[in-house]
């Protein structure tokens, strides 16, 4: 069991006040100020390690240093050597190896398949263009996250983030992203009018670098303004072209699976441009791999992990859900503040490529795993009303691999939920205005803002919600809004500062 409340394990910066009176700038630099400052704990850590000598032995591809691109593996990663299962450090409730989902077993029976050809190792030194999608309304947190990564040259764009790295680089943003729904590899673009101008970029880019005939196939098509009769026709010439070369070349060609693929292409069409991207990442990033429990309208976990980057949450001080559900902020919270790596238990796409080096890969997760700490420095505490969200939140809690002490959760009331420390954190996710009837609606708001000023002075508070008019409801001034949107839902990210006398208003 962990004791919350003891251990001094994790040591961060004081936050960095921006200087700078432009009040955009300011405003990235706040949203994406704490996910930048996690980002750089672990690459902190890293960069201790890779002060050791490297065990690998010489045949295995060396990590470059220095090639002065931002391709966020300059430093070299040095592998910790790897030790028994048994003796790796471990972060409290991990002690059933068996449970990990992504078995090097199952991958060595997957190359060892009939037909599995190896493609040349990818050459450490090559770059590539990635881009990286995540929920709207992150995209300034995420190039905070991604440059505290290692990946200098990150800029927004839309829904997403754009960079460029080498291979080892796009293993690790599959690694240690927290906000990324996927790690995408641009791998061919072009103009494009007539769907056949489609058809000819998927024949002429080099497929079979990672996958061949050993490989099943899935291709998606998104747009924005292109004009294009049928996207599904879009699709299809993606398709065909992919399995046309590869017939060519090789004799046989790939069978598709839209369920459980090995391979995963993504069409992106504009008004004249197409882009083919190579997806590295397989199922979205947001499943980490402990969620089974959804309980009622759960959040994804790369938005319960973003928010908490907007929210500035220090993760050595004390953090609260009162309406905590499913446990999601709460479980994200938990693993940031220990430094789990979001994809530590989860398989990737690119564990199915022909380029896949295994050992390299094990090497990057033992040494992430050896960055783990053992305890959390301050309480995380959730509440529900529903005893059977509390149950989910535990069920999931187990799943991700920490011990029941880790999190508090308790069924408990929002109105009169106690704080869980002298001051904190409050990030939260409560009931959407049309789940509750009006005046039951208005009298929790008002009742749970009488809380708030009465028991949690000192405390940040931060709430989504679709509710445009929350703060009205609660009297409360926030000081800052952050637009987002929860799937197709339009919300924002209000943010109030308690002090003693009530709230401080902007
Ligand atoms: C939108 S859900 C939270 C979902 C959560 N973020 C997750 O990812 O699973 C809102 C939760 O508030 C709980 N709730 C409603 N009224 C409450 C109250 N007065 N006190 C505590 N919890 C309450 C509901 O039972 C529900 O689980």
């Amino acid at each position: 069991m962990t004791d919350a409340k003891t251990g001094k394990t994790l040591t961060l910066k004081k936050k960095t006040v921006a200087a700078g009176d432009n009040p955009e700038g300011e405003r990235r630099k706040r949203a994406g100020g704490r996910a930048r400052q996690v980002a750089q704990l672990d690459r902190q850590r890293e960069q201790q390690r890779s002060m050791t000598p490297d065990p690998r032995p010489s045949s295995l591809p060396q990590p470059t240093t220095g090639t002065g691109t931002g391709t966020g593996t300059g430093t070299g990663t040095t592998p910790a050597p790897r030790k028994p299962s048994a003796e790796r450090n471990r972060y409290p409730g991990e002690p059933i190896p068996e449970r990990q989902p992504n078995s090097y077993a199952e991958q060595d029976a997957f190359r060892s398949k009939p037909g599995a050809r190896r493609a040349a190792a990818t050459p450490r030194a090559e770059i590539f263009p990635v881009f990286t999608p995540c929920p709207q309304g992150l995209e300034d947190a995420l190039v905070a996250e991604m440059q505290a990564l290692g990946f200098d040259d990150a800029v927004p764009a839309r829904a997403g983030c754009r960079f460029h790295t080498d291979w080892t680089g796009i293993l690790r943003a599959n690694l240690y992203s927290r906000l990324a729904t996927r790690v995408l590899v641009e791998v061919a673009y072009g103009p494009v009018q007539h769907e056949d101008d489609i058809l000819d970029l998927a024949l002429d880019t080099p497929w079979e670098r990672w996958f061949g005939a050993e490989q099943t196939l899935r291709v998606d098509t998104s747009a924005i303004r292109s004009p294009m009769q049928s996207l599904q026709y879009c699709n299809l010439r993606v398709k065909d072209g992919i399995c046309d070369r590869l017939r060519d070349r090789e004799g046989e060609r790939p069978s598709i699976d839209t369920v459980r693929p090995d391979a995963r292409v993504h069409l992106f069409l504009t008004e004249d441009s197409a882009t083919l991207y190579l997806d590295t990442s397989g199922e979205s990033l947001f499943k980490r791999g402990w969620r089974m429990e959804k309980g009622e309208a759960p959040l994804r976990e790369n938005l319960a992990a973003g928010i908490l980057a907007l929210s500035g949450w220090d993760p050595s001080q004390a953090l609260m859900d009162p309406f905590c559900g499913s446990g999601t902020i709460l479980i994200e919270g938990a693993w940031i503040a220990l430094g789990v790596p979001a994809g530590i238990w989860r398989p990737f796409g690119f564990e199915r490529l022909r380029n896949h080096d295994a050992r390299h890969w094990r090497d990057l997760k033992d040494e992430a795993r050896s960055r783990i700490a053992p305890r959390l420095e301050s309480p995380i505490v959730g509440y529900d009303l529903d005893p059977s969200a509390i149950e989910a939140a535990k069920s999931n809690l187990d799943r991700a691999w920490l011990t029941p002490g880790t999190i508090r959760f308790e069924v408990g009331d929002a109105r009169s939920a106690p704080p869980a420390a002298d001051s904190g954190w409050l990030v939260t996710n409560p009931p959407y205005g049309e789940r509750l009837p009006s005046e039951q609606d208005t009298g929790l708001w008002r009742e749970w803002a009488q809380n708030l000023k009465q028991n949690y002075s000192d405390w940040n508070v931060s709430i989504i919600s679709s509710d445009m008019d929350l703060p009205k409801a609660l009297r409360l001034k926030p000081l800052r809004r952050y637009p987002l949107y929860n799937g197709a839902l339009d919300c924002r990210l209000f943010s109030f500062e308690m002090v003693a006398a009530g709230y401080r208003q902007k």
